[in-house]
């Protein structure tokens, strides 16, 4: 179905692998435009309640955009070409359900940029993360000079984009980039236990906490806080909210319907 990537769905939680492994998973325009699809086909389909992006193979999650397809690109298509990344991660970042990146290896550049689109990163114990890109006379262009700073902050993403130093997954869990850190062979559990402590939760509410979450970092605090407000009051019109607080008063654990 995709050429450049695997797709599989098991228990309601989709795994998206980027595949290209001649290039360590580098991004290139139809790689990007197939995980667009994808993305929209998750969103299409009631029955995925958590999405996993990872990279195939041992070695890399995605060593950022193809540079062999950059090369030769003009001021037009090095502009279009961004813009069809953040198109395609910012649907990423819009998903109603919770995200997590299993970073599996290189995470540079694009790949970086990627993970950060997601709502979580957990990164493998031989994970790499930075931003090369100043390194090639570019900058990061798939979203890294915004989201790297407003995730761990201007000075770190300044240091980290300038110097173009690349980090373990220590260090990146130490300077928050990294959510949990943990062996090669149980990423993809970890991820997925994670997903199901979610799905415990009710969809609604996971939904609409993560919109506040994203929506707010771009307010002024008292706007933010009057969105919350609003979403709150809302949360008030849902079932979920009912079985919720009556599950808690009938000491019994809730059942939202999603994983057991
Ligand atoms: N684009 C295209 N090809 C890439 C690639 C990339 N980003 N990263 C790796 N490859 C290719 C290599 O060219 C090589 O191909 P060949 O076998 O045909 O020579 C193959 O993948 C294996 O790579 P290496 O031999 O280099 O493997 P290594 O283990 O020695 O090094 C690495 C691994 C450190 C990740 C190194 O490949 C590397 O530095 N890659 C580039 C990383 C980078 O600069 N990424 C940022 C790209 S720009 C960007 O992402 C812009 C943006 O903001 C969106």
């Amino acid at each position: 179905m995709y050429n450049h990537l695997l797709y599989e769905v098991n228990d309601g939680i989709a795994v998206i692998s980027i595949n290209n492994p001649k290039s360590l998973n580098a991004l290139n325009t139809e790689t990007i435009e197939e995980l667009g699809a994808c993305i929209n086909a998750v969103a299409a389909d009631s029955s995925v309640k958590g999405l996993i992006i990872t990279g195939a193979g041992p070695k890399s999650f995605v060593a950022g955009a193809d540079i062999s397809e950059m090369v030769n690109s003009g001021a037009e298509k090095g502009r279009s070409f961004a813009m069809l990344a953040d198109k395609v991660f910012s649907s990423l970042e819009a998903l109603p359900i919770v995200t997590i990146a299993a970073v599996n290896g290189y995470a540079l550049g694009g790949g970086c940029e990627l993970a950060m689109a997601c709502d979580i990163r957990v990164a493998s114990d031989n994970a790499i993360f930075g931003q090369p890109e100043v390194g090639l006379g570019i900058i990061p262009g798939f979203g890294g000079t915004q989201r790297l700073a407003r995730l761990i902050g201007k000075g770190r993403a300044k240091e980290l984009i300038l110097t173009t130093d690349r980090i373990n997954a220590e260090e990146a869990y130490r300077i928050g980039l990294a959510n949990k850190v943990t062996t090669k062979e149980e990423l993809l559990t970890v991820c997925t236990d994670m997903i199901r402590r979610v799905l415990k939760n009710g969809p609604f509410a996971v939904a609409v906490a993560k919109r506040c979450i994203e929506s707010g970092m771009d307010m002024d605090l008292q706007n933010g806080l009057q969105m919350e407000a609003d979403a709150f009051g809302l949360c008030f019109a849902t079932d979920e909210k009912m079985e919720g607080m009556t599950a808690f008063l009938e000491k019994r654990k809730a059942n939202f319907g999603g994983a057991k």
